[in-house]
């Protein structure tokens, strides 16, 4: 080794005069952006390591010269500002250290020992060495955009494409050698499956795979342990040994393999050899938010707006589109539909995952119920009969065969609104359209409706009634019921309860008003036969709980359905807390807090089959007239299976009350339910929703973290205003629902854990931040 270091001396030292610049690096060299020394150069004189120009000032970094413009490999603190012209660029003290006039020195490159000699090898890899020949330092361990012949990505390692061709700062796209082995581009730091665009389809539990391009150009994914070639991304055709190949996550987020060839006068040809994906339309986030990417070639690729949003302009993001109106307040969580209407466009398709999944829906309703819906900005129906409900921005906007999927937009009404035609409602409409919603919310807010036909069979049904609670057996505790009947028992389904996304509940009596049913009217299942829509009737049919609402009976017929459920004479917990002109009494919130963990708890551990709720919020627990409080609709909820909580897809559910995991395809468990619980907890301590936006300070908008803060400051008793309540016990309450509220499912406690921590049963210990990443 030392000799050949002697050698490499001795041919450099004599080649100073000649056409290729020396490659050791001296200690004390140092370079300038402006003037002679700009780079240090490899001996074969094709790769630099200096200063480059981008903007109006300079970067240090690595580049391949030649051809009409230098191809950047790699660049020290691409983040930071641009360099000024005075900047100097020294190997002294062992270390290379960047010194500018305004700033402390930066360290480019050191190693814990003190380097003797440097030197910018052929392959484009900067080496610092020590006294005894021993590398201490290489470049190529700490790669940007871009891996060279010779180089790789370790596990862990991430590929960061640059802003653009020509402003080599982190751009939008990483590409990940992951933990798991598989190789995965994923734009604007999202890492979430739903996120990827491109992988290697190379991935096991535990494995360690490293990326490698070799000198003569082919890319391998190689096994980290043994290193065996799991497999060969790329081969050229034909072996160039004179090319330098690199392999570069681009701007565009596109993973391409390029070689550069020179010839005898310095000069490079660069061919592109492979890129991971033929349509630029597939790099996920390569238009902006709310784009959409037509044509399918890099040709001809352009990024268009959504319907009823414009691009940005003197766009400071990467061509995102804005709405070109702004929406309006929602009136009694109602939207204004006479400012809003829909398009609709059948070759657009989307992955972004949806904040609401339900089959229940036909085609025109998925867009109706998103034009009611003040959280929908858009809905996708797709061609297994789903409707997926968005809030903008959506991120990957694609086109799609005509005809599968019809996508909905909410845009304004108001850019076509003319006095003459029908149009503009009249202003009664407005005011019908107001106390209608408030009838709706006032009443006990039970969702699902339809306008179908059921039957009913009165006289078993009446006998069940008159039974009672007492001695009945499994078989009879569910009945089967006709249209006919329960027309009668609602009185033409006269009386509505309340309504949600999907439809109605009615208030019915049978028995000449003796026995108050609440009539739930479910539209059309689409998937679910009638054989598994009873057995699931009789699962829940068999839940027995104090804090759970009974279900009475049942209709089905066909696509028909309809449930029958006890009556709750004290509405929601939702009126109840966020309603009523004063606060419901402290003890009375207690109770409450704890009948619902102990139904929750049912459901999760206690029942035949478990179930996960999934939709825990204020409007879906009950008051009966004792104001006990029952949990309803969890008959919607899938049943769980033990071996089923990582199957469990679809987002149901509230928002506000969704646990993270719903938005990242993590598993769902049950610890979904314990999230929202926190989050209802949390209302029920300060009878106020989770999310106010009339508050005098900003920090108090979302309750969640506001409570965080003031369980952190010791200041909870701010949390239920001038109201008296222990400080301990405040605290206590408030410590379980922030435990509840964990972003991580792991750290969640148990329903049983969170009912013996109210109860005092065990000790409660201090929680962490529930978002430690935001
Ligand atoms: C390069 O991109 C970064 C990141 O957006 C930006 O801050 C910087 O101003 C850009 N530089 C030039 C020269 O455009
Ligand atoms: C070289 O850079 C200039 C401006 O930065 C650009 O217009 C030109 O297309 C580039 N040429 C090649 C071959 O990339
Ligand atoms: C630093 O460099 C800038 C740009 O070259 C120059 O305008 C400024 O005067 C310098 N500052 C000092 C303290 O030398
Ligand atoms: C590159 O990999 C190929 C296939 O494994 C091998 O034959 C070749 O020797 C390698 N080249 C170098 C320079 O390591
Ligand atoms: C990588 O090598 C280790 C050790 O030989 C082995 O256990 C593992 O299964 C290999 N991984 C793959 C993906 O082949
Ligand atoms: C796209 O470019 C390639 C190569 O430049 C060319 O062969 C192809 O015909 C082009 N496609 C279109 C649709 O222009
Ligand atoms: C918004 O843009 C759409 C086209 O995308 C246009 O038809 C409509 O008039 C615009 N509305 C407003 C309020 O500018
Ligand atoms: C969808 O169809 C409309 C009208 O037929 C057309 O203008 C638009 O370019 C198409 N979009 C895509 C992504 O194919």
């Amino acid at each position: 080794m030392a000799l050949y270091f002697l050698l490499v001396l001795f041919i450099f030292g004599s080649a100073r005069a000649q056409s290729n610049p020396p490659s050791t690096i001296r200690l004390g060299s140092s370079l300038h952006p402006t003037g002679q020394s700009v780079a240090w150069y490899s001996a074969s004189g094709h790769f630099a390591f200096g200063f480059y120009p981008q903007g109006s000032g300079y970067k240090v970094g690595i580049w391949l010269v030649g051809g009409s413009n230098n191809t950047i490999v790699w660049t020290v603190s691409r983040d930071d500002p641009e360099i000024s012209a005075d900047s100097t660029l020294a190997f002294i003290d062992g270390i290379v250290v960047l010194k500018t006039n305004n700033s402390e020195d930066k360290t480019v490159a050191s190693s814990s020992e003190s380097a003797s000699y440097a030197n910018l090898l052929d392959n484009g890899n900067f080496v610092l060495y020590n006294q005894d020949h021993e590398t201490i330092y290489e470049s190529f361990s700490f790669p940007t955009d871009t891996i060279l012949g010779g180089q790789k990505l370790t596990s862990g390692g991430k590929l960061v494409s640059s802003f653009s061709s020509t402003n080599h700062s982190s751009g939008r796209f990483r590409l990940w050698m992951q933990d798991d082995g598989n190789l995965v581009a994923y734009p604007r730091n999202l890492f979430r499956p739903v996120d990827a665009y491109w992988s290697s389809q190379m991935y096991c539990d535990g494995c360690r795979n490293l990326l490698l391009l070799n000198s003569t150009g082919i890319l391998f994914l190689i096994n980290d342990t043994d290193s065996s070639v799991l497999r060969q991304l790329y081969t050229p055709l034909v072996q160039n040994n004179r090319a330098i190949y690199r392999a570069t996550l681009d701007y565009d987020g596109n993973f391409r393999l390029y070689s550069h060839e020179f010839n005898s006068n310095g000069n490079s040809k660069m061919v592109m050899e492979w890129e991971a994906i033929d349509d630029i339309c597939l790099v996920k986030g390569f238009c902006g938010l709310n784009g959409y990417c037509v044509g399918s070639n890099h040709n001809a690729s352009s990024c268009m707006c959504l319907p009823g949003s414009y691009l940005r302009e003197n766009d400071p993001s990467f061509g995102d589109c804005q709405r070109n109106f702004t929406r309006g307040k929602c009136i009694n969580g109602k939207e204004d539909v006479s400012v809003y209407k829909i398009t609709t466009t059948t070759n657009l398709t989307w992955e972004d995952p949806p904040y609401f999944v339900t089959s229940l829906l036909g085609k025109e309703d998925c867009g109706k119920s998103c034009l009611e819906d003040c959280d929908c900005d858009a809905a996708l129906f797709d061609e297994t009969g789903q409707c997926m409900k968005h809030k903008l921005p959506l991120r990957y906007v694609k086109g799609a065969p005509e005809g599968s999927r019809t996508a909905y937009f909410k845009v304004s009404n108001l850019a076509v609104q003319n006095p003459t035609t029908d149009s503009v409602k009249p202003p009664w409409v407005v005011i019908l359209v107001l106390s209608i919603s408030f009838v709706m919310y006032s009443g006990t807010a039970l969702a699902f409706s339809g306008f179908y036909v059921f039957k009913f069979r009165i006289i078993k049904y009446r006998k069940l009634l008159q039974t009672g609670t007492t001695g009945l057996t499994k078989d009879f505790i569910l009945k089967t019921c006709s249209y006919k009947e329960l027309k009668q028992a609602t009185d033409g389904f006269k009386e509505e309860l309340g309504k949600g996304a999907f439809g109605a509940v009615y208030k019915g009596s049978f028995d000449k008003g003796k026995n108050l049913v609440a009539v739930k009217r479910l539209e059309k299942v689409v998937e679910e036969g009638e054989r598994e829509f009873r057995a699931e009737m009789k699962v829940i049919g068999r839940t027995r709980h104090r804090n759970l609402i009974r279900l009475l009976g049942y209709c089905a017929e066909g696509s028909k359905r309809a449930l029958v459920y006890e009556y709750m004479s004290n509405g929601c917990l939702a009126n109840l807390l966020f309603r009523g002109a004063t606060r419901p009494d402290w003890n009375l919130r207690v109770n409450i807090a704890l009948d619902v963990a102990r139904g929750i708890l049912y459901l999760h551990e206690e029942c035949e089959a478990p179930i996960i709720h999934c939709d825990i919020k204020p409007q879906n627990i009950l008051l009966d007239e004792l104001l006990t409080a029952k949990i309803s609709d969890f008959g919607l909820a899938k049943l769980l299976m033990p071996d089923q909580t990582r199957t469990f897809t679809g987002v149901r559910g509230t928002r506000g009350y969704l646990a993270p995991e719903w938005q990242t395809n993590a598993p769902i468990s049950v610890k979904v339910d314990v999230f929202s619980y926190g989050i209802v907890l949390l209302e029920i301590i300060c009878c106020r929703r989770n999310i106010e936006v009339c508050v005098t300070k900003i920090e108090e908008i979302q309750l969640s973290i506001w409570a965080y803060s003031c369980l952190v400051e010791g200041e909870v008793d701010k949390l239920v205003g001038s109201e008296e309540v222990d400080k301990k016990t405040l605290e206590g309450m408030i410590s379980v629902a922030i435990w509840c509220i964990q972003d991580e499912p792991a750290l969640r406690p148990s329903m049983k854990k969170v009912l013996h921590m109210l109860q005092g049963i065990i000790d409660i210990p201090i929680p962490p931040c529930p978002s430690p990443s935001s």
